[in-house]
């Protein structure tokens, strides 16, 4: 597996990718898309940073993340998707692994993610607590009632605990 930088020709790979995602609706791809499409086009103008892991011709998934317009050293993951049949093999980690030593390199000392605390994201909370994450705020209802945003976050100068 390699790690690199988006090219235009991943586009529809990824797109393929992300409508496979279980617990992805057809906005969220879109949302996702919009994303790759802005980096395709601005290059490294774009606030959006990504990592590819590929086999050969084989996208395995990928990760967008970037600086936060006005704080000094806080970084967002805005998207991780590995594919289906992928999944559980350490790929996620890996790519994980790469933002967050982007992110150091940059100046980052923070990483923040987004999720949900529905039924749906159980795996995706699992997944960011192995990495080292943890709660650090709830927005009680914010997706619908009962469904609360929950925001992420991990020291990136502290171990994964
Ligand atoms: C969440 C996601 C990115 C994880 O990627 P992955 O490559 O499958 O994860 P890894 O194999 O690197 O897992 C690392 C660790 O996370 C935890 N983990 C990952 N998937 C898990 C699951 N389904 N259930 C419980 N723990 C899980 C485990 O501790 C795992 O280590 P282990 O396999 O040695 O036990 C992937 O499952 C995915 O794309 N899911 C759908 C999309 C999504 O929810 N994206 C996040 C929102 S944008």
């Amino acid at each position: 597996m390699v790690l690199r930088d988006l090219r235009e020709t991943d586009r529809e790979a990824l797109a393929a990718t992300l409508r496979r995602t279980d617990g992805f609706r057809q906005d969220d791809v879109e949302v996702a898309l919009e994303l790759i499409d802005e980096r395709l086009e601005k290059g490294e103008r774009s606030e959006y940073q990504f990592i590819v892991a590929a086999e050969g011709d084989d996208l395995l998934g990928y990760a967008c993340y970037g600086p936060i317009p006005l704080t000094e050293s806080s970084f967002d993951l805005y998207w991780i998707v590995v594919a289906p049949r992928h999944q559980r093999k350490g790929v996620g980690r890996a790519l994980m692994r790469r933002v967050e030593e982007s992110a150091v390199r940059q100046g980052g000392r923070r990483v923040y993610i987004d999720t949900s605390s529905g039924d749906a994201y159980v795996d995706t909370r699992a997944f960011y607590t192995a990495a080292g994450y943890s709660e650090v705020a709830r927005f009680p209802d914010f997706y619908r009632e009962g469904e609360a945003k929950l925001v992420y976050s991990r020291d990136l100068s502290a171990g994964r605990g």
